[in-house]
């Protein structure tokens, strides 16, 4: 797996959302993508994906320029977006392109992985946050990505629900090797979960700092050396 953006700027009219990022996303690491409000985070999750190709600069995955979604780059969003006239085991099947026999099998797997084992006939509205994000995480997942783009997935959630799927993020990363990019504006998240935390400055948007977090996993989230990155972190965002 390789996905490399180099000299990225994304322009809406006359704003400039992100300028000159150059970035290595290493095969089965963790980022976040750390930043104020604004600063361009979700544009530049948007373009790793393929949905917004009208960018400066470029996007490559596996050495080519990414042109439009791919199987192997999976996005789940803040919102789980399931459709409400299917239940759990439909939507997640929605996520197949080429449902056959074998990928249908997944499904039942990733339903029992993702923690939503006997849930499967429930309808969306029937789901509490949680369960409807753990959906949403095995729809990306029942087509096998290499990469997981995930923008906010949890900032919805109630704080415990928020820290299971921050473990069942890490038992997938674990198991599947998955490369995973995660927007997020929650310090304690970034420093539980990430290799590297890619803070981004404001308007527009650039990379301002870098910060390898090589504290082993299982990680203890008050340990003294997180909160001493997370003052770092806070001083470089000005906080
Ligand atoms: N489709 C769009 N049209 C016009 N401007 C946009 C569009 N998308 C983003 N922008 C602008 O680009 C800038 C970055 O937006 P973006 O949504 O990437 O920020 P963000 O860091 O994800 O913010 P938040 O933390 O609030 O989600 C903002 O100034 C925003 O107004
Ligand atoms: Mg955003």
């Amino acid at each position: 797996m390789s996905l490399t953006v180099e000299q990225l700027t994304r322009t809406f009219n006359d704003v400039t959302a992100i300028q000159a990022i150059d970035l290595t996303i290493h095969e089965g690491e963790i980022i976040c993508l750390l930043g104020k409000s604004g600063c361009g985070k979700s544009t530049l999750l948007r373009t790793l994906s393929g949905l917004d190709l009208a960018y400066e600069g470029t996007v490559s995955f596996q050495d080519t320029p990414l042109t439009g979604v791919r199987d192997e780059i999976g996005i789940v969003f803040q919102e789980p977006r399931l459709l409400p006239w299917l239940n759990v085991l439909e939507n997640i099947r929605f996520g197949l392109k080429q449902p056959n026999q074998a990928t249908i099998k997944r499904v039942d797997r990733f339903i029992n992985y993702v923690g939503l084992t006997g849930k499967a006939h429930l309808y969306p509205k029937a789901l509490s946050g949680g369960m409807s994000q753990r959906a949403a995480i095995a729809r990306a997942l029942v087509c096998d990505p290499e990469v997981l783009l995930l923008d906010e997935p949890f900032s919805a959630l109630d704080h415990f629900t928020k820290l299971e799927l921050q473990d069942l993020l890490l038992k997938i990363q674990g198991k599947y090797n998955t490369t995973m990019v995660m927007v997020t504006h929650d310090i304690d998240e970034a420093l539980y979960l990430a290799d590297r935390i890619v803070v981004l400055s404001s308007q527009p948007g650039t990379i301002q700092d870098i910060i390898e977090i090589d504290s082993p996993r299982p990680r203890t989230r008050t340990s003294r050396d997180l909160q001493q990155v997370k003052q770092k972190i806070l001083t470089t965002l000005h906080i």
